[in-house]
This record gives structure tokens, C-alpha cells and sequence, in this order.
């Protein structure tokens, strides 16, 4: 179901070959990130590119609850006029996040050391998510928290009168729980320290550096290091939003397992915390090229070109490669599905605790589709049936997850016989035109 909405029932059928130019929305992690970052500098930060998904207009609108005049003025064009570190007001509504667990942590960071109080809710599937992971490491700035039992939203935080800086080892994975801290750390004197083991989107800390905050990352033994400066006047920027590789995923992998397609995906970023699935896909044989590679608004980008590939090997994906691809294992095990032999993904617990659980979600709905999966805590294997041979005829369930919805529609357009749905609702939360686009592309979409 959309966030407050009925059941969107879906049905992708096989289909021709896909062919033409994909040009996807705006990244959605820096998306969120330029509004909050926006509303945190002294006078009008001017975004082009914006990613106008429900979860990117809830922050938007969470960042006026919180006193920045936020605005529309074209196509992905937005207009933030900040408030400055600090300069946060109390909002006077609760603050729906809606589906965006990105949404929800980077503002409870943002406000957690300023001397307010706000109220935080969002759909069905948020407020099943853990928060435990930035109200703890908030805790030690001095901000307080009630939730539901487990952690969870709906949850009041009571920013910290007196913040004082900390100095945090990340215990998981998380780029979202690195930028709370790091945006906590905005408001508070001195240095705050975060270390995280394993390298994680860096969106936070290049924007950070490009809104002038003093902010240094070195690898240490102990991980990647972090330090930034508390209370500095963040000058407001324009931020040029690179497409969103994370959305791209979806046309490509569709190219690839369509006999006979063909499709360019033009100006995707290719920063290297978020490439892997990439990297891993041309690893199984995938013909994907990058074309005309450059840099834009600070960030590595490339136009994809990706081609029916009908000879891709399973392989087993790294490990230490896992958080550069965290929200593409759902789409690569559709994509493994139509390869030969085993796709082997390890070290994945945090897919458990996605928008939904995602081994389950993808497991459960790939063998109702007729493909062999196993699965343990942290790990899943999918045993491929080779080019043209996935059965499909299945429905999928897709939990609120948007790219459990995607994921599925994508195996449709390649499987023997149709695959349902039984919402496809949550897509507008990152990919509000996906069905349009992948119908332009030769897809065959409709309500089930
Ligand atoms: C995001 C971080 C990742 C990712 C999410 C976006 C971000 O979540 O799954 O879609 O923008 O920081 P985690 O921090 O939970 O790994």
C-alpha cells in the first residue's frame, strides 16, 4: 500500500526486447541530504536534480516543520532558505517520515542538539524499524528519547540543552546512523569523532566539506575516522543531484535478462560506496559498459550501457563489498535467478531490517516464482536457472518495500509467465516513474 493508501495491485508480463534511454530520478540519499544540510545553512541553498519521491517531499516538509522556508520552483528544481545550525524551531505538528528510514534518523540526528522538542512517526513499515541505533549514540550528546517498546517509532526526542561532542564507534553498517551523529555533531562545541569499520556512503561527510564545515576522514586500524567540527555557519550551496544508481539498478538488470535489449542509462553516479552491484554484475559476465565517464557536483558519473546478457555466471559476492550495494541484493538475486550455478551473498543481516526483511521478502516471492533460494540470518543463496528459464506465474508480497515491488515487476518482464504484485504502491517512495519509463522501454505493466 502507498503510504496511506489502498493495495496497488501489479502485473508484469513477458516481454520484447527492452530498448532506448533511461533517464532516471535523482539520487535519493543525497536528495535527503541537501534539504537537511539546506535547511542547516545561513541563507538559499539551490537544488537541481531533486528526487521528487515521497520520501525525499516528507523530509522536505519536515524541514519547514522545523522553521526552513522550503520551495518548489520547477521540475526537481527546489529552493531551501536555511535556518543555520542551531536555528532549528520546534515543530508544532508530529513528523511523519512516512516510509523513509533515511528521513526519519538524519533529522532526529539534525535536531538532537538543539534545545527542542519533536515527535516522529512514519507508515506500517517504519515504525517496525530499529531507532535504537541513533537514539543511543544521541543519548551521548545528552538528547533524550521515548519510544514504542523495542525502540521504535512513534518516538518524542528532547534535543540537548548543553550538547557535548562524542566520540562513536558505529556498530553497524550504516551510513544513516554515521550522518546522525556527524549532523548531531553540527550543534555541538568541538570535535566529534565517528569510526566506521567498514566504509559506508560518504554522501554526508563530501556535502558536509562542500557546505565549508571543517570535517577530516582518515583510515585508521580501527576503520575509517571521521572528525568533524561542531558550530560552523554552513554557507548555502547549489547542489547539482547525480541520478540515482540505486534507481538505475532496475533498467539495467531488466537489460540484461530481456533477450535482445539495448538500454543506455545516462548520467548515473558511480561513487565507489555505492557502486557495487555494478562491479558485481560485469563480475558475472553482465555486458555493462560505462560510457563517457566525468565528474559532477563532486561526484564520479558515468552513462550505463547495458545489453541482453544470456551466458552470466552466479558468482559469490564479497563480503567486505556489501555496503556499497545494500539496497541492490534484492534486484541482483532477480538478476542471479537468470544466471547458471549459485549467487553466494554473505554478511547481510542488515537486509533483515530494511524497509522490509529482504532475504525473506525476495526468498519467499523468488520460490513462488519457481527459483530455489536458501537462507540463513545473514546470508542467502540463489540457485540461477539460466537465460530464459525462471519459471515465474507467481504472486510476490512486497511488505511496503518499494524495491521488493520493483525487483519482482523486473523478473516479470523475463520469466516464462506473468508475475504479480500485490503492491505496487510503495514505488513513488524512490522511483515515482518507473512504470512509465520501463513501459517506454518496451516493458508490459498494468494493474493486476
Ligand atoms: C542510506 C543508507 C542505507 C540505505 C538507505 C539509504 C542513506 O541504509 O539502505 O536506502 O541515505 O544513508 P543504512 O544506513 O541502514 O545501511
Amino acid at each position: 500500500m502507498s503510504a496511506h493508501g489502498a493495495p496497488e495491485p501489479m502485473i508484469s508480463r513477458p516481454c520484447g526486447p527492452l530498448n532506448g534511454t533511461a533517464t532516471v530520478p535523482g539520487d535519493k540519499s543525497i536528495s535527503h541530504r541537501s534539504l537537511i544540510l539546506g535547511a542547516l545553512s545561513v541563507g538559499r541553498t539551490e537544488i537541481t536534480g531533486l528526487l521528487e519521491g515521497q520520501d525525499v517531499l516528507d523530509t522536505a516538509k519536515a524541514m519547514e516543520a522545523f522553521g526552513a522556508k522550503v520551495e518548489r520552483v520547477g521540475d526537481g528544481a527546489w529552493h531551501v532558505d536555511g535556518v543555520g545550525v542551531g536555528g532549528f524551531a520546534e515543530p508544532d505538528q508530529i513528523i511523519d517520515c512516512g516510509n523513509s528510514g533515511t528521513g526519519v534518523r538524519l533529522i532526529m540526528g539534525a535536531m538532537a542538539t538543539c534545545p527542542i522538542t519533536a515527535t516522529f512517526t512514519g507508515d506500517a513499515s517504519l515504525n517496525k524499524r530499529p531507532m535504537a541505533r541513533v537514539t543511543d549514540p544521541l543519548a551521548l550528546f545528552g538528547a533524550q528519547t521515548v519510544g514504542r517498546s523495542g525502540g521504535r517509532l512513534p518516538m518524542t526526542l528532547v534535543g540537548a540543552r548543553d550538547p557535548i561532542p562524542v566520540e562513536y564507534v558505529v556498530p553497524v553498517p550504516s551510513a544513516q546512523v554515521k550522518s546522525a551523529v556527524l549532523l548531531a555533531g553540527l550543534n555541538a562545541p568541538g570535535q566529534t569523532v565517528v569510526i566506521e569499520k567498514e566504509a559506508t556512503r560518504d554522501h554526508t561527510e563530501r556535502m558536509l566539506s562542500g557546505f565549508g564545515a571543517e570535517i577530516a576522514v582518515e583510515d585508521t586500524p580501527e576503520g575509517r575516522r571521521i572528525t568533524l567540527t561542531g558550530r560552523p555557519e554552513l554557507r548555502p550551496q547549489a547542489i547539482v543531484v547525480p541520478r540515482d544508481p540505486s534507481s538505475a539498478a532496475f533498467p539495467v538488470c531488466a537489460a540484461l535478462i530481456v533477450p535482445g535489449s539495448d538500454v543506455l542509462v545516462p548520467g548515473i553516479g558511480l561513487n565507489p560506496t555505492r557502486n557495487g552491484l555494478f562491479t558485481t554484475l560485469r563480475e558475472m559476465g553482465a555486458d555493462l559498459t560505462y560510457e563517457n565517464e566525468r565528474i559532477e557536483g563532486g561526484e564520479p558519473v558515468a552513462d550505463l550501457r547495458a545489453r541482453y546478457s544470456d551466458a552470466m555466471q552466479g558468482i559469490e559476492v564479497p563480503p567486505e563489498r556489501a555496503a556499497s550495494m545494500i539496497d541492490e541484493y534484492p534486484i541482483l538475486s532477480v538478476v542471479a535467478s537468470f544466471a547458471s550455478g549459485e549467487t553466494v551473498m554473505r554478511g547481510v543481516a542488515e537486509l533483515r531490517v530494511k524497509e522490509s526483511d529482504r532475504i525473506a521478502a525476495m526468498a519467499d516471492g523468488l520460490r513462488a516464482n519457481g527459483v530455489t533460494v536458501e537462507d540463513g540470518d545473514d546470508w542467502w543463496v540463489v540457485t540461477g536457472c539460466g537465460a530464459g528459464n525462471v519459471p515465474g506465474g507467481g504472486t510476490a508480497i512486497t511488505h511496503l518495500d518499494h524495491r521488493i515491488a520493483m525487483s519482482f515487476l523486473v523478473l516479470g518482464m523475463a520469466a516464462k509467465a506473468p508475475v504479480t504484485v500485490d503492491d505496487g504502491g510503495p514505488i513513488v517512495t524512490s522511483f515515482p516513474i518507473f512504470t512509465g519509463l520501463m513501459e517506454a522501454l518496451g516493458a508490459d505493466l498494468g494493474a493486476a
